[in-house]
């Protein structure tokens, strides 16, 4: 078998407009990584995400075409990579509630937004929840199931993103161990947060980290002269053109190393030590920046007029990955739990052959007699072949033994059909005696090699 490529997947929340920190942050370094030949990238527009703080349908709609625009200007490649929107895999919800019952709450309570939430409604004095929607509290279990329906290894995220992996993984363990234990089986892979150690977080306007909600970023795309003038009015201290400045310290180096090569960095660092002038900082630090933003910007443009290129694209993209990888998984999911077909034998009960069992199974394996007791204190057996399937279902025998000699029977004198077993739901009885041909001649062999 050849291993597996590394699976890559990352969001980003359609909430706003895309700046500067959500490039370096996760758009740059996810694109680089989807260059890269041994691995297989996810990318979305995380919709659903967004319905947590954005509650005005036109910003909706407006930023996820935004930041779709964005992502394919940066160079993401649609053919090579999946693109897509959360909202057009409905087995992401579901598979969020498939999570949400393994999900410890008290988990939940630690996660921090909402702790921040929480802790800024007391200091308010309010109450702990004034405000607080469900869908804060609940994020980080839509997330783990962003991440876990398409069986992510690495997921590049900032940061403040690393204990929404944590908490992916945890959900996806529990899983794991709840439901896939018993059939040896790990439905979820337990993904690692990949953080680019340079830039993981860009500061912004104020010097606080660059976010949407402390209203201090830089529009990745906006017009060359709007990116010069907030440029122009990141704070700073009051050191005069002379005085000698800790470029550590400063947020117009962190910025400016974001985009700068190493020696590009060394440069400045010791032009800052050198006493460079503030104004002068900040000139070259918007020349580094729309350096490499200016062509981006030209192919954002025109994506940005041809909206209805960009919705089929993403479509697409979801059909694609839901045929792939969603709906099987969420078939097997389902079954893993107990939803399935009331026709079938309980999963995790004692008659457990073609529930959680049939996954395990191919239809290229030989058939099989499984013996059980049930709850009724009876010893049955069934007759299943390679997928699983139920050919032959037995009645209740006193002993073991007894069901032992019904099967030997079968083997020695053949299914006649008057037998007191029932067959399977359109199962003839000529699939029977050819499932049973199949495990005589396989106990014919195992005998001939015992002997010599
Ligand atoms: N929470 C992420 C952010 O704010 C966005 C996101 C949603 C995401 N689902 C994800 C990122 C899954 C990585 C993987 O940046």
């Amino acid at each position: 078998m050849t291993p597996r490529k590394t699976r890559i997947l990352t969001g980003i929340t359609t909430s706003g407009t895309p700046h500067l920190g959500n490039y370096v942050g996760a758009i740059r370094p996810a694109v680089a990584a989807s260059r890269a030949a041994d691995v297989e990238s996810f990318y979305f527009l995380a919709d659903l995400h967004a319905l947590i703080k954005v509650q005005e349908p036109a910003r909706v709609q407006r930023s996820t075409l935004e930041i779709a625009a964005a992502w394919l200007a940066c160079g993401l490649d649609p053919d090579k990579v999946a693109f897509y929107r959360q909202s057009d895999i409905p087995e992401i919800t579901e598979l969020t509630w498939l999570l949400t019952c393994v999900a410890g709450k008290g988990i939940l309570n630690r996660a921090h937004a909402y702790k921040a939430a929480v802790d800024r409604n007391l200091a308010d004095g309010e109450d702990a929840d004034a405000g607080i929607n469900a869908g804060l509290f609940m994020y980080p279990v839509l997330m783990s199931a962003d991440i876990l329906l398409f069986n992510a290894h690495k997921v590049p995220v900032g940061r403040d993103q690393v204990q929404h992996i944590e908490m992916a993984r945890d959900f996806g363990q529990r899983f794991n161990h709840l439901y896939g234990e018993a059939v040896g089986k790990a439905f979820f892979v337990l993904p690692e947060a990949a953080i680019e150690e340079q830039v993981a977080t860009l500061p912004g306007l104020d010097g606080r980290k660059m976010s949407k909600s402390y209203d201090n970023t830089i529009p990745l795309f906006a017009p060359r002269a709007q990116l010069q003038k907030l440029i122009y009015s990141i704070v700073t201290d009051s050191r005069a053109p002379g005085e000698p400045k800790d470029a550590d310290a400063s947020n117009v180096f962190q910025l400016y190393r974001a985009f700068a090569d190493d020696a590009e960095a060394a440069a400045i660092r010791e032009a800052f030590a050198a006493g460079i002038g503030w104004g002068d900082a900040k000139r070259r630090l918007f020349e580094r920046i729309d350096a490499e933003v200016a062509p981006l910007r030209e192919r954002y443009e025109a994506l940005m007029a041809a909206p209805e290129a960009i919705e089929k694209l993403l479509r697409d993209g979801a059909a694609r990955v839901r045929e792939r990888d969603a709906k099987p998984l969420l078939a097997e999911l389902r079954a893993a739990v107990g939803l399935v077909d009331l026709g079938r034998p309980l999963a995790g009960h004692a008659s457990d052959v073609a529930g959680v069992d049939a996954l395990q199974r191919s239809p290229d394996d030989p058939p099989q007699f499984k013996q059980y007791r049930d709850s009724d204190g009876l010893f049955y057996f069934k007759l299943v072949d390679g997928g699983g399937d139920l050919l032959l279902q037995s009645v209740g025998y006193a002993s073991p033994r007894d069901a032992g000699q019904a099967i030997a029977r079968l083997k020695q004198s053949g299914y006649s059909g008057s037998e007191p077993e029932v067959r399977g739901d359109g199962v003839a009885a000529a699939d029977v005696q050819r499932a049973i041909d199949v495990l005589v001649r396989a106990d014919a062999d195992k005998a001939a090699q015992k002997t010599r």
